[in-house]
């Protein structure tokens, strides 16, 4: 052992310097990925595990990631599984162990690959001809900044001479000397030709590494390796003799390669802040598959990555995330299904044709801030190609959309260093330009007009610019949880919604240090047949309008929300104070149907009093676990006597979402719900935390007159007692009828139970079909033997879950949690007292 604290150290000691973890190889090592309490040493797990200590993963904040020999099962969860085994047995008195230190593990595999957001379409190039007045402006500007650059006069999105303002309205910015100079540009994709005559002076090696062939230097080193070349081109040609120029001529451009081959959670953790002292925007233009079919969210470790970087990347002003909508929008896909775009850490970026057309391909959302130009009406852009001067004139779809908003955001940091994350979003919200195209345009509280199509309009390079320039920087982040809203309903058919509401209060935004709304988010369960007959709008109490999600004609999924969460970007600006309304449809009138579990909505926006805010926590596996779960904190649930009310809208739901509603009880038959006037569904009550209760079972059961305590052993005991009579009456019920059986495997879950069986049993554990299925009968035998909760239960079923929450650690555990009791607590972003803001577990 100590030995091993030796070598561990040494291990330590020798990879400090570098800041990334040794490569990996999972065709000879299982790798762990561990969330530490804070003085915890990974050393001493390490050393308790029996597993090898790698490092830590990237800058998160005690994660870190341990190896071990090839095997099949999980090392780690095991031994927190058995720990807490052993505690229920009480072979273990409570008290601190080692392993408590753990507060998320996770067995590491290689995952699908990400798909770039590109797309080809068929050009027919210079549709229009040129207007001359606008070809010679061109050339002055050109010859004023010195540009000559081959295809400048191609690249109409920087300056376009056929339909004169349909582009960046970049140039006076260059003619500022602002070209992005001291702002670096990471691209987060399959390479970057640092060879390339058009990159190499601008191109970061300090801030690039290759986490998917694990060599310092990114270079596109596959085929179809060109996706990240052309990106970085659009952000940061040079001005020479090469091509084209970038939006951010003068700007640095890394890359971390992560698209060409699989790569696990923790290697994606570790690319998506990689250098965030030294990159300060991170271009991702790929995202989970736009099928319109796919619901995917990043893991947890992936989350936390985002969160540390804005948090404290570029010296804790928050590192930048620009992402690409999707190109989905053909078959029904919504950005707000893609987890990515959906988080309240990245700017989303949607596409407009050279047209100012909505090309087929862009997706919509209430997550999506702002378009910019790409592809669409026989043109693409042009921009740098992999080679050492090679060009292309067809990068496209969403994928070229998000960089030339990255590279703009460069020009805003040479402007103004010091803007926050949030920052950008204020000025993008506030300077992006609506123009006249047809869609669901709405002007917001603040004087701005949204459409879930276009984001608050396009970006205009010169608005955003100058208004950073006196730009007051916003305040710290604050925010506002609902309570989880039990609604439990049946959602009825067709053009009518199942409307529920939550009604913030001015006090309870105070005391949340919440001053003004960016961003809502929404989590929620919603059980359904087929996912993709929902949708969801959520009506503000100004009556701006978000739709959360929207049908998706091929979304054939068997089953609803499992704790997703939504975001909307709609209503920045707005105070928040009043009703807010969630009405969740079913569009389609078929044999699918639903009910609407619960939904907890989230509020962020600017703090009033900066003096007390605090970061927001690093989000842990229990964060919802309030969902069902009884608090004792009876002070939070006071501040929220409001009860939801649930009840039937029409497709005008402001003809009745604000009328008076009927008090119902809650246990209203759902099958007569969608006919009946709104409901109120009260929260259950918080039991008191100091009231000790006489009976620790409901009334019909006698006290004994004895301590609960006492009690607790009493009917332990009688229920133990029966479990065993059940148990062998069940033993030797099946052992007769095992003998009667003629086909022995018809229902192999009692197996076990018998010796013959059981060697057969072990033998088909090794083929790949039926490894599952031994799994899973030990977790039935020892949910009835030995008293276990229904977690392992559970985990048999998720993996149908799979694509609907991949790697959703906390999706056993809240459910085995399921059953306890229910009740509702306001959750607000401040502390007692301090109005510091963290969520409460
Ligand atoms: C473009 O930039 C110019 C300054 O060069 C500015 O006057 C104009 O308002 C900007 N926006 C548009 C849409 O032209
Ligand atoms: C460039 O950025 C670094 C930090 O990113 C900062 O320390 C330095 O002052 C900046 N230089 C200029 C000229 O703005
Ligand atoms: C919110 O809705 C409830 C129930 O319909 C109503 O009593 C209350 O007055 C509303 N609050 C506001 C601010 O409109």
């Amino acid at each position: 052992m100590r030995s091993s604290i030796f070598w561990n150290l040494l291990a330590v000691t020798s990879l400090a310097a570098a800041n990334v973890l040794p490569p990996r190889n999972y065709a000879t090592h299982d790798y762990y990925a561990i969330h530490l309490s804070p003085s915890t040493s990974p050393l001493e797990i390490a050393t308790h595990l029996g597993v090898a200590y790698e490092g830590k993963i990237g800058a998160i904040p005690d994660h870190y990631l341990f190896k071990a020999p090839k095997q099949d099962v999980d090392l780690v969860e095991d031994a927190v599984q058995e720990l807490k085994r052993r505690r229920r047995k009480r072979d273990v008195a409570v008290e601190p162990h080692p392993l408590d230190a753990i507060r998320y593990n996770k067995k590491q595999k290689l995952k699908p690959r990400m798909w770039k957001r590109s797309v080809l379409d068929p050009l027919v190039t210079k549709a229009g001809p040129p207007i001359g007045d606008a070809v010679s402006i061109q050339r002055e500007i050109a010859n004023q900044l010195q540009i000559e650059d081959p295809i400048f006069n191609d690249q109409w999105h920087l300056f376009n001479t056929q339909i004169l303002g349909n582009d960046l309205n970049i140039t006076d910015v260059w003619l500022q000397g602002i070209t992005g100079k001291n702002a670096t540009v990471c691209i987060v994709d399959d390479g970057l030709d640092m060879e390339s005559e058009d990159l190499k002076n601008n191109y970061f090696a300090q801030g690039s590494y290759d986490f998917n062939d694990h060599v310092d230097q990114p270079k596109p080193r596959l085929a179809d390796d060109r996706h990240g070349t052309r990106c970085a081109g659009e952000v940061a040609a040079g001005r020479n003799n090469v091509c084209g120029v970038g939006v951010a001529y003068d700007s640095r451009i890394s890359a971390v390669r992560i698209l060409s081959g699989e790569i696990s959670d923790v290697d994606e953790a570790a690319a998506i802040n990689y250098e965030l002292q030294l990159n300060d925007i991170y271009s991702c233009s790929w995202g989970p598959p736009d099928d319109g079919r796919t619901m995917q969210a990043p893991d947890a470790l992936i989350e936390k990555a985002m969160i540390t970087a804005v948090q404290t990347g570029r010296g804790g002003k928050g590192s930048i995330y620009v992402f690409a909508a999707g190109n989905g929008a053909a078959s029904d896909d919504n950005c707000n299904f893609d987890g990515y775009t959906n988080s309240i850490y990245s700017v989303t970026v949607g596409a407009i044709d050279r047209n100012n057309l909505h090309p087929y391909y862009s997706e919509q959302c209430s997550a999506q801030l702002v378009v910019t130009y790409s592809s669409g009406s026989s043109d693409a852009i042009h921009t740098t190609d992999v080679g050492v001067n090679k060009c292309t004139v067809q990068h496209g779809g969403t994928s070229a959309a998000g960089p030339l908003a990255a590279g703009i955001y460069a020009l805003v940091l040479e402007t103004r260093p010091e803007v926050t994350w949030r920052d950008i979003q204020w000025l993008t919200v506030m300077t992006a330009v609506p123009f006249d195209q047809p869609s669901d345009w709405a002007k917001t509280t603040i004087g701005r007009t949204y459409s879930h199509q276009f984001g608050y309009g396009k970006l205009d390079a010169w608005a955003i610019v100058e208004a950073a320039k006196t730009w007051k920087l916003v305040k710290p982040q604050a925010w506002l949880y609902s309570p989880w809203m039990h609604i439990k309903k049946d959602i009825p058919q067709g053009d009518t919604g199942l409307a529920s509401t939550f009604e913030v209060t001015k006090e309870a935004l105070e005391k949340a240090n919440l001053e003004r709304l960016e961003h809502v988010t929404l989590t929620m369960n919603v059980q359904h047949t087929r996912r993709g007959d929902i949708s969801v709008e959520l009506i503000s109490p100004s009556g701006i309008t978000s739709h959360l999600s929207t049908a998706r004609r091929d979304d054939d999924f068997r089953g609803g929300y499992n704790d997703w969460t939504f975001m909307s970007v709609a209503h920045f600006g707005e105070t928040g104070i009043g009703n807010w309304t969630v009405i969740v449809k079913d569009t389609k009138v078929n044999e699918h149907t639903g009910s609407l579990t619960d939904w907890k909505l989230r509020l962020w926006g600017e703090c009033i009093d900066p003096s007390i805010q605090t970061l927001r926590p690093l989000p842990s596996e229990h964060d919802d676990d309030d969902h069902d779960v009884i608090t004792t904190a009876p002070a939070h649930t006071t501040a929220i006597s409001i009860p939801s009310t649930t009840g039937i809208v029409s497709s005008n739901p402001t003809d009745h979402i604000d009328r008076p509603v009927n008090q119902k009880p809650t246990d209203t038959p759902s099958s007569t719900a969608a006919f009946e006037p709104p409901v109120t569904v009260v929260p259950e009550p918080t039991p008191s935390a100091t009231g000790t209760p006489e009976s620790f079972l409901p009334s019909p059961f006698p006290t004994f007159g004895v301590s609960k305590r006492t009690q607790v052993w009493i009917y332990g005991a009688l229920g133990l007692i029966l479990l065993f009579c059940a148990s062998l009456a069940t033993y030797l019920y099946l052992a007769r009828r095992k003998r009667l059986r003629n086909s022995p495997r018809d229902d192999y879950e009692f197996e076990m139970l018998d010796d013959q069986d059981d060697d057969e049993a072990r033998q088909s554990v090794n083929g790949a079909a039926s490894g599952r299925r031994g799994k899973r009968r030990a977790g039935e035998l020892y949910d009835a033997f030995a008293g276990e909760s229904d977690e392992e239960l559970f985990s048999e079923d998720d993996a149908e879950y799979r694509d609907e929450i991949p790697e959703h650690e906390e999706f056993d555990e809240k459910l085995a949690l399921r059953g306890d009791g229910s009740v509702s607590d306001l959750d607000s972003g401040s502390g007692s007292g301090s109005g510091a803001s963290r969520p409460r577990r």
